[in-house]
């Protein structure tokens, strides 16, 4: 009796189990979150991890401002049907130089961490001109002005500068070629150049 007197007490003391609530579920927070905070892998890339190249740099720009994340996350869940689904589940080295990072976690289209190499280039730019055309059954928006919008060369520059203060290992003289790297480029061929090369250093195999 004097077990259900006490819960009773707790569930009627809004402020109690308000406070109660809210170290129950940080618990799960702080689990996941700590650890992090003390492995130095978590913030080391992974071997052959870069900082994007300009014109890579530029699609993941464009991607953030197309609002891609809304619908696709980049990050493989270590749950067996996901790897076994896209690949070997992502580790945290393999975005060190995203910023902010595209994990996310809503999939109304598929998880694209691992999609690089999985389809053609030309595949890639039909598909964002008019996804129907390839997946006739998708609702993906179609996103046919990335065709006719050339890049920022002179953004695309300053970009990679901040990100070399921020600690982002470019050179001097990568951020002095941007410009010229990115010459002529449309934003549909940094978007896809983009996707190419997501996953490119994630561990073979589930
Ligand atoms: C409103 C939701 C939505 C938005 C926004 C969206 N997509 Fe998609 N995407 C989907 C759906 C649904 C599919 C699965 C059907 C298909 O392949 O078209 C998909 C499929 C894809 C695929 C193929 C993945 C695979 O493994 O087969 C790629 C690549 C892709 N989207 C890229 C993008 C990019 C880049 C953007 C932003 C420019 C974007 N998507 C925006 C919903 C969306």
């Amino acid at each position: 009796m004097s077990n259900s007197n006490s819960h009773e007490k707790i569930e009627k003391n809004v402020g109690l189990m308000a406070v109660l609530i809210a170290v129950a579920v940080s618990f799960g927070g702080l689990a996941e979150i700590v650890p992090l905070m003390f492995q130095a892998e978590a913030i080391k890339p992974l071997e052959g991890v870069k900082p994007y190249p300009a014109l890579e740099l530029a699609g993941r720009d464009i991607y953030v401002r197309e609002g891609c994340y809304n619908c696709h996350s980049q990050m493989v869940r270590t749950l067996r049907f996901e790897s076994e689904r896209y690949g070997h589940y992502s580790l945290a080295g393999e975005s060190v130089y995203d910023r902010p990072f595209q994990w996310g976690s809503k999939r109304t289209g598929p998880d694209l961490a691992r999609v690089g190499g999985r389809y053609s280039d030309d595949w890639h730019r039909v598909h964002l001109i008019n996804p129907r055309d390839v997946v006739p059954e998708s609702n993906m928006p179609s996103f046919p002005w990335l065709e006719h919008a050339k890049v920022d060369g002179e953004a695309t520059a300053d970009r990679m500068a901040a990100l070399q203060k921020l600690g982002d290992p470019y050179s001097d003289e990568e951020i002095d070629e941007a410009a010229e790297a990115v010459k002529d480029k449309t934003e549909l061929d940094a978007v896809v150049a983009y996707l190419q090369g997501l996953g490119k250093h994630a561990p073979r195999g589930g």
